[in-house]
């Protein structure tokens, strides 16, 4: 710190040193920043969306990864927002919704259709449940009814 004087004797390099420092604490911050529940629960969506248009597909692979990425959404909420606006989310999501991602990800390896299908009106279900015992009953999920991603093929690699 002895230094610090001589270099301010420079008023232009002192306020260039201010400077640069602000910059550096600013993009250090933006670097910190990490996604909210609700930001959880929109890429969560487009998870469950997916995740119905590869399974109806047998795109198994891509069925595969999503059920994988929406697993990890909702455990880092677990991990991360154990208690989210005085409802005790991280518990709610593994006694509601845990099991039936295992079941989801047991057919998706058994490549069977039918019981994807079963298990991800289930999962579906669990969606709903914990919105109506997170106080958003009006948050209601469902199968998609066709594909919101014109950019993304669904179908199975030949
Ligand atoms: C804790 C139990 C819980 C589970 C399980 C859960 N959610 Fe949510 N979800 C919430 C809560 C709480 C909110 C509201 C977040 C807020 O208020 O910021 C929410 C919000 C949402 C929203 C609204 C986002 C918006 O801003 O429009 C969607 C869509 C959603 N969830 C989809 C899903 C889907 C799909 C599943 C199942 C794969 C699911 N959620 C499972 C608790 C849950």
């Amino acid at each position: 710190m002895k230094h610090l004087p001589l270099a301010c004797a420079a008023a232009l390099a002192c306020t260039l040193s201010i400077h640069g420092g602000t910059a550096l604490a600013e993009s250090s911050n933006s670097k910190s920043y990490s996604p909210g529940v609700a930001d959880i629960m929109i890429a969560t969506q487009v998870r469950h969306a997916k995740l119905w248009l590869a399974g109806d597909a047998r795109n198994w692979d891509l069925a595969d990864y999503e059920i994988d990425e929406l697993k990890e959404g909702l455990e880092d909420i677990v991990k991360y927002f154990p208690v989210y606006k005085d409802v005790p989310v991280g518990q709610m999501i593994e006694a509601t919704i845990m099991a039936p991602i295992k079941d989801v990800e047991a057919a998706v390896k058994a490549k069977d259709r039918a019981r994807f299908t079963a298990a991800f009106d289930k999962l579906t279900a669990a969606c709903n449940t914990c919105h109506q015992s997170a106080n958003r009953p009006f948050i209601v999920v469902q199968r998609p009814t066709g594909s919101a991603f014109p950019n993304q093929s669904f179908a199975p690699k030949k």
